[in-house]
């Protein structure tokens, strides 16, 4: 859609949203359409649930903002909620804003940490869009000349050789890597190669990061996607999902990380809503047990996309699904947004599709969700 006074960067569709509800978002017609994208990955807890909106709108009447120039207790009480229901009981947390900066505050955390700045990044990865996490994703399109300075080596996903030829020079800051790849066609690294890169990692030296940015939060039905994989990395990326769609971000830190005054800050980081926001989140996937949802419902939805034809491949876990076609995706992307009322997601592979249903997504709007699907299909 072309705007006249925006900066047109964005490939919208023309559909302008005026609710949300559950599982569900209303256009200015009335039109209600089931929502498996939550808005790129960020609808964790679904729209409007009921105690996140009661406790945004009993801090937007006490108050609203103040920097960190004063103490805001809610940042000690989401760093111990979210140590508690992620199980890094020892870590620490740096409250951002949005994915980019919770990569560029981790990345500077590694190079102040060894005082090194090459940085290991993998071919498909995506990390953000300001200047480090552009330069360490895989996609030159959108890296500016201005971003191009920085230290990095893209190696082959999973190609441990490599990883150990570039380690063994012994100056690499950080080796980063994404939970599971998700624009690139939602790719799982597999158990296997991030335990040998975290052993790797520890052998010489170099810091092991995890973008847990889209994969993290239960998606999976583990809190982090790397935690099936039995691995502890020593910074964790987290935002998306953190905040059920109210701008957050942050890095959970391993101990072994020294702080000193004035080393981040950001003036938004941690505000009042934001902490709120994501404390209720994490509320809710607590008491609703939603990673327990993720995984029971997450089986019933692969049950029933194993029998429609046409899928080649299903890959993820959770609610973190790609669909692998045997054409590509994209009319069937509009038919299921257009004729069906479902939102679902691209990717950077045209045949994949992405699926993000909330965590809390109940069998009937999987069955829902099918019975779209298979009728797209025969359109
Ligand atoms: C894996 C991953 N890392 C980082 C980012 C950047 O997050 P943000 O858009 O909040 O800056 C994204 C966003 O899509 C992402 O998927």
């Amino acid at each position: 859609m072309i705007h006249q006074r925006l900066f047109n960067v964005y490939n919208s569709i023309p559909i302008e949203l005026i609710k949300g509800s559950g599982f569900h978002l209303f256009d200015e017609n009335g039109q209600r359409y089931l929502d498996f994208y939550g808005g790129h990955a960020v609808v964790s807890i679904g729209h409007l649930h009921s105690h996140y909106i009661k406790a945004l709108q009993d801090q937007i009447n006490k108050i609203t903002f103040y920097s960190n120039y004063v103490n805001i207790s809610n940042q000690e009480r989401l760093s111990e909620l979210l140590c508690d229901v992620s199980g890094y009981e020892d870590y620490k947390l740096f409250l951002c804003n949005s994915g980019t900066e919770s990569i560029e505050n981790a990345l500077k955390i590694a190079s102040f940490h060894n005082r090194k700045k090459k940085i290991i990044a993998f071919k498909g990865s995506f990390h953000g869009r300001t200047s480090g996490s552009t330069s360490i994703t895989d996609n030159t399109k959108i890296l500016a000349p201005f971003n191009s300075k920085h230290e990095v080596v893209f190696l082959n996903y999973k190609d441990l050789l490599s990883v150990e030829k570039e380690l063994r020079k012994r100056n690499v800051c950080a080796l980063i890597t994404e939970g599971i790849q998700g624009i690139s066609g939602i790719i799982d690294p597999g158990d296997f190669f991030l335990r040998e890169i975290q052993n790797m990692c520890r052998y010489y030296e170099t810091v092991f990061i995890l973008d847990e940015i889209q994969s993290g939060y239960g998606r999976t039905g583990d809190f982090f996607a790397h935690q099936r994989s039995g691995v502890n990395p020593d910074l964790i990326s987290l935002a998306k999902g953190m905040g059920n769609g109210f701008p957050i971000g942050g890095v959970l830190i391993n101990p072994k990380f020294e702080e000193f005054n004035g080393m981040l800050g950001s003036t938004f980081g941690g505000n009042y809503l934001a902490c709120v926001a994501a404390i209720s989140v994490l509320e809710v996937i607590k008491n609703e047990n939603l990673l327990k949802n993720v995984k029971i419902i997450g089986e019933e939805l692969l049950k029933h996309l194993q029998d429609i034809p046409h899928i080649e491949e299903i890959r993820g876990r959770g609610f973190m699904i790609g669909l692998r076609f045997n054409f590509p995706v994209k009319k069937l992307i509009e038919v299921l947004i257009n004729q069906e009322k479902v939102f679902v997601g691209f990717s950077y592979d045209p045949y994949v599709l992405r699926l993000f249903p909330p965590l809390n997504l109940t069998k009937d709007n999987v069955k829902l969700f099918i019975k779209k699907l298979v009728r797209s299909l025969e359109s």
